[in-house]
């Protein structure tokens, strides 16, 4: 096997000490006859899997441009799970939206994943950018004064991205598409993600993907609790992903 299948990041959410629990998964991962196959980081330690997002060169040069710090290092299979996504919704009707974008990193690596410059669709991203302590998420390290400008110049060569400041689902009233093709929520808020859900899920396309960052993370238990009871209503079940993520197929 001559390719180097194999991920490695130290991001691991939840221990009580750093350097003991990265020594026991290094002992691991020496203890394997081979680490090909091998991930860890994230919170996923996995063996003997193709691991595709390595060999689709694609992704790996978006992501490896765009993803500069430990997290979103760290974060590659999430990633790749929106790459597939958003790739999916390129063959079907309407727009893609994230609620919420923050720095936009994730978008960033999905828009040059797809060349979605060139594609006849728009690309909302909504944030609220800086932190109100009123709201019940927690803050971001970079919210603050410049971030939404920030944001906006990272998109500055794709006209089709639209970047929206702001409290969703209220925001939708300055820029929203009819049609959505793929959607991403991710705003640690299981009462806006639910207020987004109400204004946007229909507008999804049959056949598009929705991702809910949160849905599969214990500590956002509240989310996956209040997502369930809402697409139990409407016929629909979320499929939790070993990432942590939820997908739901409109
Ligand atoms: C974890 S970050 C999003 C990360 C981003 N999806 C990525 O892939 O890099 C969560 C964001 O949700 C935003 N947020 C939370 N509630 C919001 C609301 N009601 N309207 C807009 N943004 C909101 C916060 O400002 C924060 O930046």
């Amino acid at each position: 096997m001559p390719m180097k299948l194999q991920y490695h990041s130290a991001l691991f959410f939840g221990y009580k000490d750093e350097r003991r629990f990265i020594d026991i998964v290094r002992t691991l991962l020496l203890s394997l006859k081979t680490v090909q196959g091998t991930f860890t980081g994230d919170n996923l330690i996995t063996l003997d899997k193709n691991l595709s997002f390595l060999t689709d060169q694609k992704f790996m040069s978006a992501f490896e441009k765009h993803a500069q710090t430990k997290i979103e290092k760290g974060i590659i299979w999430r990633t790749a799970v929106l790459a597939w996504a958003a790739q999916s919704g390129l063959r079907l009707e309407g727009d893609f939206v994230e609620c919420a974008c923050y720095k936009g990193v994730s978008a960033r690596i999905v828009c040059d994943y797809l060349d979605f410059g060139s594609k006849p669709k728009g690309y909302y991203l909504y944030d609220l950018f800086a932190h109100d302590p009123a709201m019940p998420h927690h803050a971001m390290t970079e919210h603050g004064d410049g971030l939404y400008d920030q944001v906006r110049s990272r998109f500055s060569d794709l006209p089709n991205v639209t970047v929206t400041r702001g409290q969703a689902p209220e925001s939708f009233a300055v820029a929203a598409p009819n049609r959505i093709a793929f959607m991403h929520i991710d705003m640690n808020n299981a009462e806006a993600e639910t207020a987004v859900l109400e204004a946007l899920f229909d507008r999804m396309t049959p056949g598009a993907v929705l991702i809910l960052d949160d849905y599969g993370w214990l500590y956002y238990r509240n989310q996956k609790l209040a997502h369930d009871r809402w697409f139990a209503e409407r016929g629909y079940a979320v499929l939790e992903l070993p990432t942590g993520q939820g997908m739901v197929i409109r």
